[in-house]
């Protein structure tokens, strides 16, 4: 009996202990625009990839994201905009409605996050410019709020060559 009780007591202790480390780990589920965002962009069907292929890349140098690949996507209205090699045209604006998702990996099996940008002018989380920002987990925890607008986003997606904020033309030319 006694022995019995101890076992329960570490068990609970043990369980407390996971209980408590994983949500110290794990970040707000997404809700509001943030789950919107998350939903559209865990689906892959009707995407092209940029440059048509959905290999995975190393980041380039400038990225300011931490994971070493990446790959991007583009939905059909985005890519209205693209070329016959799926590269971004130049001097192109984005139309409503646009999505552009950049799938980040932590190695080359595991989608970790997605970066994602969505032309949606109406949304109260829009920037100037109509675009809404998405920072997830590929679990659905939330990196940055899209209610953030992109504020730490913009500043490096307006560097020169830029087009309509995009950088994957500059830096996979
Ligand atoms: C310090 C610079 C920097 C910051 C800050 C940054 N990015 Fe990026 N981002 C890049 C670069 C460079 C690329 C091109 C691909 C790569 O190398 O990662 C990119 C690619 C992207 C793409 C793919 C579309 C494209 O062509 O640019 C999306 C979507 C994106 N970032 C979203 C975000 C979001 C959302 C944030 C903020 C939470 C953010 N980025 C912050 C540099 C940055």
């Amino acid at each position: 009996m006694e022995s019995k009780l101890k076992t329960m007591i570490v068990l609970s202790f043990c369980l407390a202990g996971i209980g408590s480390v994983s949500s110290c780990k794990k970040e707000k589920q997404a809700t509001g625009t943030d789950k919107e965002l998350y939903e559209m962009s865990k689906v892959t069907d009707g995407f092209i990839w940029f440059k048509n292929s959905g290999s995975l890349l190393n980041k380039s140098a400038g990225s300011g994201h931490p994971q070493p690949f990446l790959r991007t996507r583009y939905n059909a209205v985005a890519a209205t905009k693209l070329d016959s090699n799926a590269k971004i045209m130049n001097g192109a604006t984005f139309p409503e409605g646009s999505l552009i998702v950049k799938e980040l990996y932590e190695n080359s099996t595991s989608l970790v996050r997605y970066a994602i940008l969505y032309k949606n002018s109406g949304s109260a989380d829009a920037d100037a410019r109509g675009w809404v920002w998405g920072y997830i987990n590929a679990d659905g925890g939330v990196a940055t709020a899209a209610s953030k607008k992109g504020s730490s986003c913009i500043s490096c997606h307006s560097q020169a060559d830029n087009i309509d904020y995009m950088l994957m033309n500059k830096y996979f030319p």
